[in-house]
């Protein structure tokens, strides 16, 4: 074996997971970005977490309105992905910016994009400072799911958004 960096490892380990971190705005609509880094935490109590810049405008948003949804993107969401993934909420009406169609789901105050798999409905428990990220580490609320919808996931590193072919 060879030394590689951990980015490089990150093709190596491809297809990568791929969510759509969606949380409350100042105005009350949601601001959309692209995160690979969740992972399942525990089933019993519901746990997840994720890890995101310290820059991020959705980290702020979650830190400060304590609520946040992980949504799971299918094939047509492909293209947000990569705008959300690039762009900043701190800029950018995202929603608008890109034409997202967006649904609402029971009992939460953040809608999330139309054409997700599932829907992971969280409260912030606690984050923590991990070098250049945070990681928030989240008690899940509810899941919703499409099962008609079917997952994308990122491939070459982060630079390609598709399915897992069967
Ligand atoms: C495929 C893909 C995966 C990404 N995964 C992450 C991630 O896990 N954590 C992170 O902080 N940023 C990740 N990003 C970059 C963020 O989505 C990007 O910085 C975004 O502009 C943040 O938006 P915000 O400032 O509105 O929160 C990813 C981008 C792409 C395209």
């Amino acid at each position: 074996m060879q030394k590689i960096s951990l980015p490089a490892a990150a093709k190596i380990t491809s297809p990568n997971p791929v969510s759509i971190v969606c949380t409350l705005r100042e105005d009350g609509e949601t601001n959309l970005a692209t995160v690979s880094w969740w992972t399942y935490l525990s089933y019993n109590p519901s746990m997840i977490a994720y890890a995101m810049a310290k820059t991020s405008y959705s980290g702020e948003r979650v830190r400060e309105t304590g609520k946040v949804v992980l949504t799971i993107p299918s094939e047509a969401l492909t293209s947000a992905v990569l705008g959300c993934g690039s762009t900043t909420g701190r800029k950018t009406d995202k929603v608008a910016r890109f034409g997202i169609e967006m649904q609402s789901l029971p009992d939460c105050p953040i809608r999330v994009p139309a054409h997700s798999c599932a829907a992971i409905v969280c409260d912030l428990k606690e984050f923590h400072e991990v070098g250049d990220h945070y990681l928030y580490i989240c008690n899940v609320e509810q899941v919703c799911a499409d099962e008609k919808e079917r997952a994308v996931f990122a491939w070459n590193g982060y630079s390609e958004i598709r399915p897992v072919k069967v």
